[in-house]
């Protein structure tokens, strides 16, 4: 027996579960409910939704002729009922095709709906003793971590490779009883030791051998899901001066920089020269454009574009919303940080001087 396999086994005799109302048997459909339940939902919640459900369903053929809502009743607090309805499901199909027995090997286990691959080997595992590897979340960032593998398990070409690796490791072939020891061992390691925050590594009996361990990258593996890029947006702030002073607007409250003072905002066009803010008519000259500044929202980026404008006339301004003041003032005002940056880097004196 390889080593990796032999230690886990002999580390689950010692430290693993042993009573959970779904060991002990080596029924395929006790195993398989146990599993379904067990997909997204903990061991201590599962365990009365599980003996209620065994009690009432004890068989294929009892869950078959149970009227699906009957199903659902029992699983109603587990949550996600699709796992419910595809088990009703399957049951139906077994019932009427395959004379109420359960499939033999894991291939087939895996065509009924609502198992996947690693569900479909835990069950051949535990009730025929079929050497075939598992593969759900907490083995994946065991895996990851034993053998230090970097990229995010949720995509194919690191789920290809953690598959490989769950399969080189198996118990070598011959003694059934090995495969549910295993199985449940790695499960167990996962779920108790290897666990996603502050992993029990000074008492895990994979250590000596784990690469993250002897690397100290156990915290940054399995790596994470990538972020998803931020969606970017554009807008442009304009600086409209007349004489020493510039136009500042307040945003309305609620939105983004609700109640800050700001550059007036313009979709980029430069075409037109009159400006119309809330109350006021402003005829201007564009001046110059100054650098883009990206600034990052938690939801999204934006890039700001900012025009210098020398104001030729305007009319009076009739909110308080708006008001014209220097620069220096400006600064003085509760103002987006963006704003504020533009604010300080701008030379006025240039396109001041220039007119
Ligand atoms: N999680 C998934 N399958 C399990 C099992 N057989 N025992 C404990 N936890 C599990
Ligand atoms: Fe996981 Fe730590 Fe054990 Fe490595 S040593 S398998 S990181 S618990």
């Amino acid at each position: 027996m390889s080593t990796f396999a032999n230690t886990l086994i002999l580390w689950q005799i010692q430290h693993g579960r042993h009573d959970l109302p779904w060991q002990g048997t080596n029924d395929p459909y006790a195993i398989w409910v146990a599993e379904i339940m067990l997909q997204q939902t903990q061991v201590m919640t599962v365990i009365p939704y599980y003996q209620r459900f065994m009690e009432a369903f004890p068989d294929i053929e009892y869950l078959a002729k149970a009227p699906v809502d009957d199903a659902l009743a029992l699983w109603s607090g587990l949550g996600y009922y699709s796992r419910g309805r595809n088990l009703h499901k399957a049951a139906c199909l077994m019932a009427e095709h395959y004379q109420s027995r359960f499939p033999r090997h894991a291939a087939e286990i895996q065509q009924l709906p609502g198992i996947g691959r690693s569900t479909a080997a835990a069950i051949a595992a535990f009730a025929y003793g079929e050497r075939c590897a598992i593969l759900d979340g907490n083995v994946k960032r065991v895996f990851a971590r034993y053998f230090g593998i970097i990229g995010y398990p949720g995509e194919k070409k690191t789920e290809a490779l953690l598959w490989q690796k769950a399969e080189e490791l198996l118990p070598q072939a011959g003694v059934k009883q090995q495969m549910a020891a295993y199985t449940q061992a790695l499960m167990d390691l996962g779920a108790t030791v290897c666990t996603r925050h502050q992993p029990k590594c000074l008492s895990c009996p994979l250590q000596p051998n784990c690469v993250a361990f002897a690397e100290n990258r156990v915290a940054s593996l399995p790596t994470p899901r990538p972020r998803k890029p931020l969606p970017s947006k554009e807008t442009t702030f304009l600086i409209m001066i007349d004489q020493d002073k510039i136009l500042l607007e307040k945003r309305p409250s609620p939105g983004i920089w609700g109640g800050l003072w700001c550059l007036p905002e313009r979709q980029i066009d430069n075409n037109n020269q009159t400006y119309c803010t809330q109350s006021m008519e402003i005829d201007a000259l564009p001046l110059t454009d100054l650098p883009p500044l990206d600034h990052t929202f938690t939801h999204f980026k934006l890039r700001i574009h900012t025009q210098l404008l020398q104001v030729i006339n305007r009319s009076h301004k009739k909110t308080d919303n708006e008001i014209w003041l220097t620069i220096d003032n400006a600064l003085q005002l509760a103002l987006p940080a963006p704003v504020r940056k533009i604010l300080l880097k701008t030379d006025f004196q240039q396109p001041l001087l220039a007119h």
